[in-house]
């Protein structure tokens, strides 16, 4: 079923996410309906942190789905199908990006657009999810945060309107491509977007800094990378990526 049919436009929230949350307890939200701000006082980021943009110049939306079915175990596609319309969208701006596993999105090592993925759930399945997202589009700059935007890659004012509709339609055919062909064309994709798939890169892990490839996502979302020959399993925050821009 399409997303994006109904689309709830707020002038300033919290959070959208927190909205969306709102929604489905009080039984009023449709599977596809669209939350979007302007303005966030208290967006919220990955691992409790915040995501502070400057208000009216980025998108700022939280997506909800009600997914036919969808166990726990299978989780990790609704990360990679958002990481993939993400990816396709700026790529139809000539934008060259790589996900940075789970799902952060990055330019030249730096981000440009970030996702919150919040599932309710009723017993093994996934009942409802709310798939917040955050995209740089004309803010030009971060102070000392490593982030970039679309306007900073483009050059140009880009409508803030238009791109919902256009992740609309990606995220659209990529969930369409998962329940149609299954996980095993949506991983390959994902897993071809990779930041470090296939080359050697820098990381840090609970034993410290290490050279070692990405290989590629588990089952359940845990990334996979060749250290010292061995191919080890990592789940959220037990391994960071160092980048080159780090002292
Ligand atoms: C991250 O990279 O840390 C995730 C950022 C997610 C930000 C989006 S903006 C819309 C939605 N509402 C929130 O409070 N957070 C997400």
């Amino acid at each position: 079923m399409r997303t994006g049919h109904k689309i709830i436009h707020l002038e300033s929230v919290d959070s959208t996410n927190n909205y969306a949350a709102t929604l489905i307890s009080e039984g009023k939200a449709d599977h596809g309906t669209v939350i979007m701000a302007d303005d966030q006082f208290a967006g919220r980021g990955q691992r409790g942190a915040e995501w502070r943009v400057k208000p009216g110049q980025n998108l700022t939306f939280s997506l909800i789905l009600f997914p036919d079915n969808l166990s726990v175990s299978e989780h990790f596609v609704l990360s990679q199908v958002t990481a993939l319309a993400l990816h396709d969208l700026l790529r139809k701006f000539g934008i060259s990006a790589h996900v940075k596993w789970p799902n952060d999105i990055v330019v030249d090592e730096r981000k440009i657009a970030g996702v919150l993925i919040e599932n309710q759930l009723r017993g093994s399945r996934i009942s409802s999810s709310i798939i917040g997202v955050g995209i740089n589009v004309n803010q030009t700059e971060f102070g000392t945060l490593q982030a970039t935007s679309m306007k900073n890659n483009v050059g140009s004012f880009i409508s803030i309107n238009d791109l919902l509709f256009s992740f609309i339609a990606a995220f659209d055919h990529f969930w369409e491509i998962w329940l149609k062909s299954g996980k095993g064309d949506i991983e390959s994709l994902y897993e071809a977007r990779l930041l470090g798939k296939d080359e050697m890169r820098h990381f840090e892990d609970e034993i410290g800094a290490f050279e070692g490839v990405v290989l590629g996502v588990s089952e359940e979302g845990k990334l996979r990378i060749l250290k010292k020959e061995k191919e080890c399993l990592y789940d959220l925050k037990e391994v960071r990526f160092i980048f080159r821009s780090e002292p």
